[in-house]
């Protein structure tokens, strides 16, 4: 699939695994999903370009290497908070853009609750941040309302279903996706199978 990255790291397999499983306890959950979200995020910047910098070890001046794109963080309440910390963690300095989304539990379509973003300009790039791309419906919204000229968007996601990704590459095609798995497909609830169930409940203890 083009413009689509999937990971094979190892440690991308071995935390998609514990999130997976049903029976792993939230306090689990949630540290796996937080060592993904950072691998996932690596894998996505690595080619991001550089710049030289002139520093000064203790024994002499030498130089360095730092990024130099304009890299804008963006995530998607609820789910997407999961991946902001990381993400800020690798970017310190980038400005946060937030959609706050949720998916109507019986037509699972996304509807608009909150909407904040920092001035974009065609020097950045958008790292969009939601755990879960199922229809595409909630990222779709997002993409749409991202009207600024960028440099590049590029999706992360820790499982993705194929109908979200054909209906996001339907419509922009140039948008690369980032995941930790292609999944097999979405079921009558539209639920990513085998997924990992409800992220955004599992994630916040709100599925009891
Ligand atoms: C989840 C997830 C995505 C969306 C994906 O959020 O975090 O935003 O569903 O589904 P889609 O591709 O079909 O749009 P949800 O609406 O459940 O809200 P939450 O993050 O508050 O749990
Ligand atoms: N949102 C989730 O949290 N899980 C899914 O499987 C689909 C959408």
């Amino acid at each position: 699939m083009e413009n689509v990255f999937v990971s094979s790291h190892p440690l991308v397999l071995t935390a998609l695994s514990f999130l997976r499983d049903k029976t792993t306890p939230r306090s689990a959950f949630r540290h796996y999903a937080r060592i993904i979200a950072m691998l996932l995020i690596t894998e996505a910047s690595y080619d991001l370009l550089l710049k030289e910098k002139k520093l000064t070890t203790p024994l002499q001046p030498t130089f360095g290497m730092v990024a130099e794109e304009h890299v804008v963080l963006m995530t998607i309440f609820r789910a997407g908070l999961s991946m902001l910390e990381p993400a800020l963690d690798l970017f310190p300095h980038a400005p946060v853009g937030f959609a706050g989304l949720v998916r109507d539990e019986k037509t699972a379509v996304a509807s608009e609750y909150y909407w904040k973003v920092p001035r974009l300009t065609k020097e950045s790039v958008v790292f969009l941040l939601d755990p879960m791309l199922a229809t595409g419906g909630s990222l779709l919204h997002v993409l749409k309302k991202i009207q600024t000229p960028v440099k590049q968007i590029r999706l992360v996601t820790i499982i993705s279903a194929p109908e979200g990704i054909t209906s996001i590459h339907d419509q922009f095609p140039g948008v690369l996706i980032f995941t930790g798995a292609v999944d097999e497909k979405l079921n009558n609830q539209k639920f990513i199978v085998p997924g990992l169930g409800d992220f955004g409940d599992r994630y916040f203890g709100t599925e009891e």
